[in-house]
């Protein structure tokens, strides 16, 4: 496995692959990992001939008041389980590499940033969609892999994808969880016991309103409001919001079909956690 922390030696190794003929599989991520990122690396491992991991903590899509600072970092670790995946190449620039002095580009997607977490943390999806834009000019993946546990930013991704005619395939994959029904996150390991706890109310109000439209509830707010209940009876849950949005335009729905997603952000102390869930289909853990 190569580990290559530089921007040009990466776009000449992968311009290099490209001309050998290969096809190259991409992961970003930012370090961390956990079985959900594992989930990407194992799908992008038989979709081409190269796989490449990337670890970057994105300074840019963290808010003055985030936790850009705290975000946990253990890089030999990742390393370690990169290599049991059968990673080629792991990418790991700093950030003065990334954003040397003087960079004056954003890429921004309007529209699907305005709603969710878009409207939560200003700049968030700014910050993703050019660092994402960069990796994608760096590495120059075929096949690109994102987890839908971040619904919206794979919504988002693929509408840069498609505006800006990037010749990108972009793969979505399923949410993966905990044994007990905590989606994974890099972030859950701010948790104490007492506020993981508390956490299994997301997926709790998850089933719920899951079981409520398959048996026939089609009204969003009926649905939003019980899922509001089971959010606050957590003592330190603070719900940034719970939203039923039709899963292309990411816009709220009044009435629940096939398009339609429960989405939640909602903090348990200082650990803002999300999830969602396609209404109408089953759940699995
Ligand atoms: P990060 O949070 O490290 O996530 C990297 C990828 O792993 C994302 O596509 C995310 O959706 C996916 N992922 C995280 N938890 C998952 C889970 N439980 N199940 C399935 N997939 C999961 O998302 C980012 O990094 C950054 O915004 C990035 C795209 C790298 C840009 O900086």
């Amino acid at each position: 496995m190569e580990i290559i922390n530089s921007v040009s030696e990466m776009q000449q190794r992968m311009l290099a692959a490209r001309a050998q003929g290969k096809t190259i599989s991409f992961v970003p991520t930012m370090g961390f990992l956990h079985q959900g990122h594992l989930s990407l690396l194992h799908e992008g491992r038989g979709r081409g001939d190269l796989l490449v991991l990337s670890i970057f903590v994105n300074p840019t899509q963290f808010g003055p008041n985030e936790d850009f600072d705290s975000y946990p970092r253990d890089l030999q670790r990742d390393l370690d389980l990169a290599q049991t995946t059968g990673v080629d190449i792991v990418f790991t620039p700093d950030a003065s590499q990334m954003y040397p002095s003087g960079s004056a580009t954003t890429v921004s997607v309007a529209e699907l940033t305005s709603n969710l977490c878009g409207a939560s943390r200003p700049g968030h999806f700014d910050g993703v969609t050019t660092v994402v834009n960069k990796l994608f000019n760096i590495v120059l993946p075929h096949v690109a892999l994102f987890g839908m546990k971040d619904f919206q930013q794979l919504a988002v991704i693929r509408k840069m994808v498609v505006d800006l005619n990037m010749p990108v395939e972009v793969v979505g994959m399923p949410i993966v969880r905990e044994a007990d029904g905590l989606a994974m996150s890099s972030r859950n390991s701010y948790l104490s016991a007492d506020l993981r706890q508390q956490g299994l109310a997301l997926i709790a109000a998850v089933r719920a309103a899951c079981g409520a439209a398959a048996a026939g509830e089609t009204d969003a707010q009926q649905l939003i409001a019980q899922v509001e209940q089971i959010i606050i009876a957590q003592s330190d849950a603070r719900i940034d919001y719970i939203q039923i949005c039709h899963d292309l335009t990411l816009q709220d729905m009044t009435l629940v079909d096939e398009h339609a997603v429960l989405l939640l952000a909602v903090k348990f102390g200082a650990t803002r956690l999300i999830d969602n869930h396609y209404l109408l289909q089953p759940v699995v853990s």
